[in-house]
């Protein structure tokens, strides 16, 4: 593979000296950054690092304090969003910026319709040039079959994505910007997507590409740059990285990507399963869990693996099947039927389901688990602070302290607050989804050391994840999932990726 080439020479984008503060805290001190024409820029860094803050004053969605910005060797001066996408700077969010009601082509088109002929707005909009046209950007550019004619909301995520991609292409954006473009994907998709990353950049695109994911970086990117504290500590052609050289330079000591499996021993039945089912959704769904074990579901999006978890919980009702708890029938209707029974669960999409946005760390840490922080019927405000504090400690959670707005927090120091509510919660049964998404490699250690410690206290844990290598790795047990049936069932000596990729797709026949 010519993966890991370094790019042409011609330089389209020059950052020098950006600095940055929030208030009396300086988030990026004096950056340089220089993007070449067909390159593809991996920019990594702990949790608040200051990645995104240095990808929003290119996109003229914060103003920067000091330094320059030179597009194609002009100074840029980018004001404001429109300003950004003049100067031919997209952004692909996670949270992606497309109207969900109206179709792919409707949406690549969108506030740049195509009239007929002359006459401007006053002639009807040429539905068939736009429908050829992004055809050809969607078919041609980026090798991809989407179904353009359905509204976006019908559409798995990684197709939104493109489409959202295809709307850049097709604005002629020279500069596209993915910051943390792979978090929500299942593996697959994320083969897409580079496919898509290479092809835009042999046509001479250059991308600035953000993730958690350090195996994506060397695989896709062609130089890497690491932030920490708001300074560029290193930068260089992929090709002179390995992982922990890496992970070195962003935390600033060396620490290694393992994560060992967490060692328990399997104790007495928690919890049966046993035929769970939801007309459409999931089917016949059987498995036991046990004390000090942790249980994996995979699947492709769609399979149904979510709602099953959101149905053990008692958030997503379920219309047949049975659920035992230590070997006790037990109707989990509601949320409260759940946490009487003592399970706890971490939605995967915790930005919208779990934190409260108008609170501060403190209030988002401690909720959950108020009867620690209570004597009588009042809080104590000391407690609330001691166990916030460790907390913060703990995770190394980038914050000003307990009383700091949640809003203030980076994407990723965001999840370790919702880790830390989850760590602190007394339950026996812990379902996860996807547990580390948008952490780094600090906070993903001290996450898998807390489930082991719950393993150790005769807990279980499930795991729905995407993340096909942390759950072949700290899994005993995976269940993998497909068009919402368990097409198989993996012990943990016998799990792979590959095994896993195999039974998402496929569910008979032997894996040789
Ligand atoms: N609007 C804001 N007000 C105050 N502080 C902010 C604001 N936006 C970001 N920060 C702070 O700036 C720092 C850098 O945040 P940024 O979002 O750039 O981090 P990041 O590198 O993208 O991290 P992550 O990997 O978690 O997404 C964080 O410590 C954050 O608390
Ligand atoms: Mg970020």
């Amino acid at each position: 593979m010519t993966d890991q080439k370094t790019g042409g020479n011609d330089i389209v984008l020059e950052m020098r000296g950006i600095c940055k503060s929030f208030g009396p805290v300086s988030v990026l001190r004096g950056v340089d950054l220089t993007l070449r024409r067909g390159q593809v820029l991996g920019l990594i860094g702990e949790n608040g690092a200051g990645k995104s803050t240095l990808i929003k004053i290119l996109c003229g969605i914060y103003p920067k304090d000091a330094g320059t910005i030179t597009i194609d060797g002009a100074q840029a001066d980018i004001k404001d969003a429109a300003a950004a996408q003049r100067l031919g700077v997209s952004t692909i969010y996670q949270e992606l910026s497309l109207i969900p009601d109206l179709n792919a082509v409707q949406n690549i088109f969108l506030n740049r319709e195509k009239a007929k002929g002359r006459g401007g707005l006053f002639n009807p909009l040429d539905a068939k040039t736009m429908r050829e046209a992004a055809q050809k950007v969607l078919q041609d550019e980026l090798k991809m079959s989407i179904n353009i004619d359905v509204a976006l909301r019908r559409l798995p995520l990684a197709q939104k994505q493109m489409v959202e991609i295809a709307r850049t292409v097709y604005a002629d954006a020279k500069i596209i910007i993915m910051d943390e473009p792979t978090a929500a994907l299942e593996a697959p998709e994320r083969e897409q997507l580079f496919s898509v990353i290479r092809t835009l950049r042999d046509k001479g695109r250059s991308i600035i590409f953000i993730s958690h994911h350090l195996d994506e970086i060397l695989r896709i990117c062609d130089t890497v740059h690491i932030l920490r504290d708001g300074n560029m500590v290193a930068e260089g052609p992929v090709s002179q990285f390995s992982m922990d050289a890496i992970i070195s330079n962003m935390v600033g000591k060396s620490l290694k990507a393992q994560y060992p499996k967490p060692k328990a021993e399997i104790g007495g039945l928690l919890m049966k399963v046993t035929a769970l089912s939801k007309a459409g959704i999931f089917k016949n769904i059987s498995f036991e869990l046990h004390e000090g074990e942790v249980i994996g579901i995979v699947g492709l999006e769609g399979c149904g693996k979510n709602e099953v978890i959101r149905s053990i919980f008692g958030s997503a009702a379920y219309d047949d099947g049975a659920i035992e708890i230590r070997g006790e029938n037990c109707m989990i209707k509601n949320v409260k039927n759940a946490m009487k029974r003592r399970i706890a669960f971490v939605p995967g999409e915790r930005k919208t389901e779990g934190l409260f946005l108008l609170q501060d760390v403190a209030w988002n840490t401690t909720i959950a688990a108020l009867e620690k922080l209570t004597r009588g019927n009042t809080i104590i405000n000391k407690k609330e602070l001691i166990y916030t504090d460790q907390f913060i400690e703990r995770l190394h959670t980038r914050t000003k302290g307990p009383r700091d707005l949640i809003t203030n927090l980076s994407g990723g120091n965001q999840q370790k607050v919702m880790l830390s509510r989850w760590i602190m919660t007394d339950a026996d049964i812990f379902l996860l989804e996807e547990p580390t998404r948008g952490i780094d490699v600090n906070a993903k250690a001290e996450v898998y050391r807390a489930i082991g410690e719950y393993l150790r206290q005769k807990k279980g844990v499930v795991i729905v994840s995407s993340e096909e290598e942390e759950v072949a790795s700290i899994c005993d047990k995976v269940l993998v999932m497909r068009n919402g049936e368990i097409s198989a069932v993996l012990d943990s000596d016998m799990v792979t990726t590959e095994k896993i990729k195999y039974y998402s797709v496929k569910n008979e026949g032997a894996l040789s």
